[in-house]
């Protein structure tokens, strides 16, 4: 029997690039696997509006930033929070803290249990993934704070360095993963 093709919308916040980059692989993936996806910035969805009605399955992700989600996030939640729960979906968090495994997982990742608090939408399936920290692209504000969250956490200061994180396997099995839910609707 031939596979059902599933319209997935991936949508995301992304300050640096970073978490956008992560969308387009999962986006590329999914169509590998099959499927129609796009992706689309929160502000585009936003401003412009989706088409609901046009997608099987909503994803989306954010990094976090300062200890927290970008405003726009919490806005497109709380707009479209009725429109999300109808829908098969799943959300990611991108965060340095999820370096180490346990702050990888939903129980350990505080700003994934933070955004649970303060969501009054409930993402049907989660996930945290390790995101990249990359000073010699910060301006001098940030790369200070960033200098000083990663000497409390034993995280790397020099300035010079780019280090990523992010598992790349891990995010092509995501999208896989991504795929199945989306299959089983
Ligand atoms: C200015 C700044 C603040 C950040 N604050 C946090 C933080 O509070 N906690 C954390 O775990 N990661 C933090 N990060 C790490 C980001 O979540 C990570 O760099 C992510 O990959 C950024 O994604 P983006 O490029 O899509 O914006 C911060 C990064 C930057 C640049």
């Amino acid at each position: 029997m031939e596979k059902k093709l599933k319209n997935i919308l991936v949508i995301y916040y992304s300050r640096h690039g970073h978490t956008a980059r992560m969308v387009r692989r999962i986006v590329e993936k999914l169509k590998e696997l099959g499927n129609h996806a796009e992706m689309m910035p929160v502000a585009e969805a936003l401003r412009e509006g989706v088409d609901w009605d046009n997608w099987d399955f909503v994803l989306f992700g954010t990094p976090v930033v300062y200890g927290t989600y970008h405003p726009s996030v919490f806005e497109f939640v709380r707009n479209n929070c009725t429109r999300l729960d109808r829908k098969p979906n799943a959300m990611f968090n991108v965060t340095v803290v999820a370096r180490t495994p346990y702050k990888a997982t939903v129980e350990g990742n505080r700003y994934m249990q933070n955004f649970l608090k303060r969501s009054p939408w409930r993402p049907k399936d989660l996930k945290c993934f390790a995101g990249k920290i990359d000073y010699p692209n910060l301006n001098f504000f940030d790369k200070r704070c960033i200098q000083l969250i990663m000497k409390i956490t034993n995280g790397p200061t020099d300035p010079t360095v780019c280090i990523d994180y992010t598992d790349w396997d891990e995010v092509n099995r995501y999208a896989e993963h991504i795929s199945r839910l989306a299959e089983q609707g």
